[in-house]
Parts: C-alpha cells; structure tokens; sequence
C-alpha cells in the first residue's frame, strides 16, 4: 500500500492547485507477481489466457504477454490493438456478433482459434476460408444448462442469453463441420474443441469446480457422441473479485489443486484445458484516485463530490456495488496543499457516513453510498481499490466532456 501512497504524493507533488488529482494508478509489479503465481499453480495440461476485455492498457499487456500462455480478443478492434502491441502474443477470438471482416481478419492474423458463437458464424468463417483457400482452427462455444449449479451475480448462460450455440443445435453444427472441405490434407476449418464460459463474477472455489466437471462431462460426452477425438476445451474465466469484502480472494492456487484432482479422475489429462480470465487477473493492481472538490448535506444526508466520477470508473455502477475506499489527506503524504481559496470554508467530515460521487449530471454518478467515514476534508484523497479491471474501459468517457485521469504506472 505503502506504494501507492507514494504514488499518489508524486502525483500531487507535481499537481497545479487548482486542478485536483484524478488519476488510474497501476501496480505493474504487482500485476507481474499476481500473474506470475496464477500460472505457476496450474496443472500441467491447463494454459491461461489473458482475457484483454477486462483492461487493454499496453503497459499491461507488456507485463502479462510473455507471462501468460495468449491473449483472448473480442472484437477486431481489440485483435489490432493486441497484436500491435505485443506482435509476438498468441492470439484467441471470441464474442457474439462478429463482423465478416473481423474473421476475416482473425483468419490472416492465424488467431490459435475463433469462438464460433452461432451456425451462421460457423458458415461464414467456413465460406472465408473457402475463399481464402486459408485454414483456421475454431472451438463451438456452447450454452448448456447449468444442471443446479448456482448462477453468480453475471451469468452468460445456463438460460436464454445471445451466447454461445444452445446444445439443441450441436447436431447440425456437427453436420456443418463434418462437410467443411480439406485443403492439403486438413480440413480447411478445424474444429479443436468446445467453449464454455458460463458465468462471471465466481467467488466459490467449490462451486467453480463444480462448474469445471460439467463441462468435463460435458465435453467426454460429446466427443463419445460424435465420435471426436478433440484437443482442446476452453473453460473461460469468470474468477470474482469480492468488492464488498475484498480480503475475500479466491483461492486460486487451492482451485487449481483441486482442479488436477479433477483432472486425473475424469481422465482429462490428455486434453489442453485453456482458460481465459480477466477480472481476477487485473482487477487488483488497479486504483482510482479522486481529490474531494466539495461536500455537502442534502436532504438530510452527506454528500462528497469528487473530481472523476462513472465517466472514468463505472465499474460500481456497472456492477450496483459500493466501490471499496480508502482515505488520504494531504498531510498523511507529507503533502502542504497551496491554500488557492484562503477566504473560503468548506466542511470537515468527522465519523459520518457520507455518499461519494462524481461531476455528472446524473444521481447514477454514484461509487459509494452512505459509506462510513472518520474523517473526510475537501482536498482529500479518495482513493478506490480493485480498479484494474472493466474499469476505465468500460467507462462512458464523453459524457459531459470532463478531462480524462491521468494515467500512472508503478514499475519494479
Ligand atoms: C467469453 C468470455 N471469456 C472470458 C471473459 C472474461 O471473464 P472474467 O473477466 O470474468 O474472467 C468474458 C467476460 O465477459 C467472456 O465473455
């Protein structure tokens, strides 16, 4: 913690007084240890993808491409901007609704696969390879049911949703895949395997292995069934980040323990297991840093105004959560702020419970409600951990046009 704090005195060392800090600081080296650890307690046969989604930033993707095994892209803007960043990285590419010219494109960038989403994409990339006289490798992202296992708070299926191709219709996708030509020998479109990403926002180790047995069933059933012998099977991410406990983490090296186990007794030892996570990845290393601009009562309740808000962070919004936080004044960071308004007096906050929000128009600008505070001062530090990921991203940044945070990256 100690570094961030000396990362937000930096920035403030350095800060004009009448423009207040709002800025994203990210621990790369944290980002570079927590990846680090998360690969070295996989078992043999399973690989990691980083699932770009949760947070592009390149400084990001230096650190975790030559950590991680790939990285998973869902939309052809995403595939350029990986593979300009990083050339080298493997690439995988998923999403619902892709455009001719994205598989186009995943097709000449030799992507290691293509999640097919529906029969229609799966005849599309069939017709391209056809005329490219290219070949691609694609795993059938399918939507089972959940068979009792408990939803999360974000569910992709297990119920009527736009992903992947609804078991019902396996039949015909085989029958797709059974005609698609060969070329020199292979078929032009090669199907690798099977896809699942059920849910997100997994908390429950238990139930994540739960989760993976299903699609183990699932996966030796099918292949029985139609006679394959297929390489690969995706498990997608979905690993949580408890925002309202975040000392509540996955224990992920207890999961992939348990996962080998699980491994061994539905013999799937032979079988390259990928995941493709992104929360749990970046999510920690990320910070969201507002300077408090005002505070006031209304109706009865406090309120602290930031400078930011869910044009920068809409993860808390996003997600209807209360966004962790923690406080900093000036002075705990040895910083003397140049009093600008001499003759102005603004409210001290002592033990109160006080609503955090930012600069827009809007009573959705909300990242914490009625939260607790000791003390809380205009020109304070508001500072939101676990912002690392669909964090700024995910963010409607125009709105009201408001300036941009500032970025900062801690290195080793
Ligand atoms: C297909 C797919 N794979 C992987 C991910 C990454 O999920 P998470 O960030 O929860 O690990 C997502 C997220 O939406 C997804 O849709």
């Amino acid at each position: 913690m100690q570094k961030i704090v000396n990362a937000i005195a930096n920035l403030a060392a350095e800060q004009d007084p009448q423009a207040p800090l709002c800025a994203y600081i990210y621990d790369l080296e944290q980002l570079k240890n927590h990846a680090s650890a998360m690969m070295a307690a996989l078992p043999s046969n399973c690989q990691l993808y980083y699932a770009a989604k949760a947070n592009p930033e390149a400084e990001v993707l230096q650190v975790l491409a030559p950590i991680v095994d790939g990285v998973e892209a869902a939309s052809g803007g995403e595939l350029n901007w990986i593979h300009q960043c990083q050339p080298q990285v493997p690439l995988i590419f998923g999403g619902p609704g892709k455009l001719v010219s994205e598989l186009s494109q995943a097709i000449d960038l030799d992507v290691d696969a293509i999640h097919v989403e529906s029969l229609t994409e799966l005849q599309r990339i069939t017709a391209l390879c056809r005329q490219k006289q290219r070949h691609c490798r694609i795993l059938l992202r399918m939507n089972i049911s959940l068979e009792g296992i408990a939803e999360t708070r974000l569910t992709m299926g297990g119920k009527p949703t736009p992903f992947g191709i609804d078991a019902a219709e396996l039949d015909t996708a085989m029958a797709i895949v059974r005609d698609i030509p060969t070329l020199a020998g292979k078929p032009l479109v090669e199907l690798l395997g099977f896809h699942f990403h059920l849910m997100s926002h997994q908390l429950d180790v238990g139930r994540h292995l739960a989760l993976m047995k299903l699609y183990f069933s699932t996966y030796k059933k099918w292949c029985q069934k139609y006679s394959l012998n297929l390489p690969m099977l995706n498990v997608g991410g979905g690993i949580g980040v408890n925002y309202s406990d975040p000392q509540q983490i996955f224990d992920w090296k207890h999961f992939c323990m348990e996962l080998e186990t699980l491994i061994k007794q539905n013999q799937m030892e032979a079988v390259n297991i990928r995941f493709e996570c992104g929360r749990f990845v970046t999510a920690a290393m990320g910070y969201y840093v507002m300077q408090v601009l005002d505070i006031k009562k209304n109706h009865g309740q406090w309120f602290a105004i930031g400078h930011g808000g869910t044009h920068h962070f809409r993860t808390p919004a996003a997600q209807a959560h209360d966004h962790p936080f923690f406080v900093l004044a000036a002075k705990d960071i040895g910083i003397e702020l140049e009093q600008a308004e001499t003759k102005i007096t603004t409210t001290n906050l002592k033990s109160e419970l006080v609503t955090i929000v930012g600069q827009l128009c809007t009573p959705k600008d909300v990242l914490a409600t009625q939260q607790y505070v000791e003390r809380l001062a205009v020109d304070d530090y508001l500072v939101f951990s676990h912002a690392g990921a669909y964090a700024w991203n995910i963010s409607h940044q125009n709105f009201l046009m408001h300036a941009p945070p500032q970025r900062f990256f801690i290195r080793e």
